[in-house]
């Protein structure tokens, strides 16, 4: 299949990739010349396992170009890939999808089938076949095509999905939506070819449930917290019953990343505007920004002041295992700590660069490349994501090189027995003492 990708950030890049590597001609277009021109030389821009093996293997299907004319303009399948960021009051920030969409009107010369991967409103398929259609000579079959991949898993939730959703409106729309999934070789996968308004709110149901889970289990935390309970014993045994299960069940300081806030924000925006009660997702949200006030609260109370203090931190990204720090609580942490005058020595194996530039070359920050170099003589280490890495590490490690081990972990990585000796804050469970 011939397919042109616009935009390519996590979704679109890891889509145009994996699709070139089954065969499929793919054109990608993005606006940022650098981009295009590392990946002219072969050079992924994004972290994701695998990737830059299949761009290696593959790069002979694939053209890149930042220039949208030569992209769209004998295109027969398009790809629309851009962020859709929120706006102050939640709502979606549609500006580079319609610009995207203006893109279209511009260079466009035959009928085209517009599928669309970014997260929209819903009702968004059907405006954007008025907005293409209108004055135009052309048709255009607009399909929604939600994508469901996380990142750090981006390809193997392009391999092994755990299903495929095509919203249409027309029987050729339907048609086309088959072939896409072929494109897609994915054997044994549900697809469901269903309404552009289904498909457009299944993804943000699918989000927000998820999210709903995560705070769920926070709220359950702060129980555990006050009743001297442990959440990770509870959630291991709720996560027992299959009707529970145990994925996004883990207490910490809550959820961050480039979709489940923006969704969930989205998503009560939406209900608003419908009339439809939106309290329960406004909790979701206030738990969610709640962990981390109860979190620095409890470091707060021991240390007032900051600036005579080593603070370690480990992890900057949204999630362990990943370069983004977009919306990551890590960054909300660092900053409420920064605010009050704290040096803090930081290390993340991925996120370095991107934290590096999102606070400017604060002063007050030294980025070091072991973790070893942040437990050295530290007063304090905050863990802040689930880094693999960071699982490794023993009670031994801490109290060999902090100056006195206390730790404040947001992620629950280490089982209270194993942490004797430290002084060991966690989330929805009692503190360890030094004895
Ligand atoms: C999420 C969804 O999982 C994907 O299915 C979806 O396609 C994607 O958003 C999207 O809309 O593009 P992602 O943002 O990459 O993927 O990250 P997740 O792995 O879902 O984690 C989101 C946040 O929740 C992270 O901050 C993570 O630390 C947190 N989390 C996750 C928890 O606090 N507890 C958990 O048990 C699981």
């Amino acid at each position: 299949m011939d397919i042109t990708i616009i935009g390519l950030g996590y979704v679109g890049l890891v889509n145009a990739i994996f699709l070139a590597s089954l065969g499929n001609n793919i054109v990608g277009y993005d606006i940022d010349k650098n981009k295009i021109s590392l990946l002219r030389e072969g050079v992924v821009s994004i972290e994701e396992v695998g990737l830059q093996d299949l761009l290696d293997k593959f790069h002979k299907n694939l053209r890149f170009t930042s220039n949208y004319k030569d992209s769209i303009r004998n295109a027969d399948n398009i790809f629309i890939c851009v962020d859709t960021p929120s706006k102050e009051d939640g709502s979606v920030d549609l500006s580079n999808f319609y610009n995207v969409l203006d893109n279209i009107k511009n260079a466009s010369n035959k009928d085209q089938n517009i599928i669309i991967k970014s997260t929209v409103p819903i009702g968004q398929n059907k405006l954007t076949k008025q907005y293409l259609e209108k004055d135009s000579l052309f048709k255009y079959e607009v399909i929604s095509f939600p994508e469901f991949l996380s990142q750090g898993k981006a390809l193997e939730g392009l391999i092994n999905p755990y299903r495929m959703i095509f919203g249409v409106s027309s029987s050729n729309g339907a048609n086309v939506a088959k072939r896409i999934s072929q494109a897609y070789l994915t054997k044994k996968v549900p697809v469901m070819i269903t309404s552009s308004e289904n498909a457009e709110l299944i993804k943000y149901a699918s989000n927000c449930f998820l999210a709903t889970k995560i705070s769920y289990i926070n709220n359950i935390s702060q129980l555990c917290k006050a009743c001297g309970a442990d959440i990770n014993k509870v959630s291991k045994a709720m996560s027992l019953d299959p009707r529970i299960g145990s994925e996004f069940l883990n207490a910490g300081i809550g959820f961050g990343g480039s979709c489940f806030p923006k969704d969930t924000k989205a998503l009560i925006n939406i209900e608003q505007r419908y009339g439809v009660d939106n309290s329960l997702l406004k909790s979701v949200m206030k738990i969610n920004d709640d962990q981390i006030s109860i979190f620095m609260n409890e470091f707060f109370s021991k240390f007032k002041r900051l600036s005579n203090l080593k603070i370690g931190i480990l992890g900057v990204a949204f999630k362990g295992d990943c370069e983004d720090v977009r919306n990551s609580q890590a960054t909300v942490i660092m900053r409420m700590l920064l605010d009050k005058n704290a040096k803090l020595t930081v290390y993340d194996p991925l996120a370095m660069d991107n934290c590096e530039n999102l606070f400017s070359r604060h002063q007050h920050i030294k980025y070091v490349d072991y973790i070893s170099d942040v437990l050295k003589d530290a007063d304090v280490v905050f863990i802040l994501n689930d880094c693999n890495e960071f699982k490794e590490l023993k009670a031994y490690d801490f109290i060999s090189l902090m100056k006195k081990p206390i730790i404040f972990d947001g992620r629950n990585l280490f089982k209270l027995e194993d942490m004797i000796g430290i002084e060991y804050h966690s989330i929805g469970r009692n503190v360890v003492l030094i004895k």
